[in-house]
């Protein structure tokens, strides 16, 4: 087994319109919007962090200075916090701070898809394999997504991806992976297809927002080919890694919660409700509520 780098660098693709979320996301980046008591970015911040990431890449754009701005120390806040005992609270705005020299920028100037928001982070990622985490995706689970990807990963070396099981009917609007052996949880990847109608999936393997990839993939992404809606694809150039080096798919553990849909976006807050130690009985109450009887939750 060659001796395997450690992964030390996140990218988080931060640049797109979020155009699902219109009108709430003209101004305020999708990435804002929060999930439970802290916004999608913070909770794919911590999972980074959980898993041991030290430097944090973002890949920005227009309206989106927000996103760096909350990761920022605030000192009249916590003075205030400190001066009226609220020390929860402000343990809670430290979590959020990130230390300093660990944030870095790029900018995507225009949103031409995920694979070309990883590209404008190549000067930053250099020679070194690195994880990419997308805001969207959620997963609920004690040991974080990436943590557990990090241990496949440190056995293996080469790329992983995280994976998930998908209905056969809805193959067309994820990335599918064509899968090989199996060991446990983890599956060799042989092929990566952006969005295969449900008759040509070659499994209904879909493709989660985490992936560990080495820095060849930036070879193949500065050919700017475009894929599935006229897009540079992440998936279309990752594919080109397999048979030169080891790819993984890791089938995690937790709830997955696309949060980039409006509906997804609220299962996650139900789920991160009744997962929250304060409100989850009375968010347990609300929702029986609403089984119940509609006018009584209303
Ligand atoms: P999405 O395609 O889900 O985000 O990309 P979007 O395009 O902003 O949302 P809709 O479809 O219009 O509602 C997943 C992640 O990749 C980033 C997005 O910001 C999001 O965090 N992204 C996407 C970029 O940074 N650049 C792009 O060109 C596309």
């Amino acid at each position: 087994m060659p001796d395997i780098k450690p992964v030390r660098k996140a990218v988080f693709p931060v640049a797109g319109l979020g155009t699902r979320f219109l009108p709430a996301t003209k101004v305020m980046p999708k990435e804002m919007l929060p999930i439970g008591d802290r916004p999608l970015i913070q909770h794919v911040y911590e999972e980074a962090r959980d898993a041991g990431i030290e430097e944090f890449i973002f890949v920005t754009g227009r309206y989106k200075n927000m996103l760096q701005e909350h990761f920022d120390y605030q000192p009249e806040l916590m003075k205030t916090l400190e001066s009226r005992g609220k020390d929860e609270m402000l343990e809670k705005v430290r979590d959020s701070q990130m230390p300093e020299g660990k944030l870095f920028t790029t900018r995507q100037a225009k949103p031409l898809g995920l694979g070309h928001a990883i590209w404008c982070a190549r000067k930053l990622i250099g020679n070194d394999p690195f994880a990419i985490l997308l805001p969207d995706d959620l997963v609920l689970n004690g040991k974080g997504c990436l943590a557990q990807m990090m241990d496949t990963y440190n056995e293996n070396g080469g790329n992983v991806i995280a994976v998930k099981d998908v209905p056969r009917e809805e193959t067309n609007k994820y990335g599918i992976v064509d899968i090989g052996k199996e060991n446990g949880n983890v599956v060799e990847v042989k092929g990566v297809i952006e969005k295969p109608a449900p008759d040509k999936a070659p499994s209904t393997l879909s493709v989660v927002g985490r992936y560990i990839l080495q820095p060849e993939v930036l070879d193949y992404l500065a050919a700017f080919e475009t894929g599935a809606g006229n897009e540079i694809q992440l998936t279309d150039s990752m594919a080109k890694l397999i048979g030169d080096q080891a790819f993984h798919g890791l089938k995690f553990k937790g709830n997955h919660y696309d949060c980039g849909s409006r509906l997804g976006f609220i299962e996650a807050n139900i789920a991160y409700g009744l997962a929250d130690e304060e409100i989850g009985n009375d968010v347990k109450q609300i929702i029986e509520n609403y089984g119940s009887n509609d006018s009584k939750a209303a």
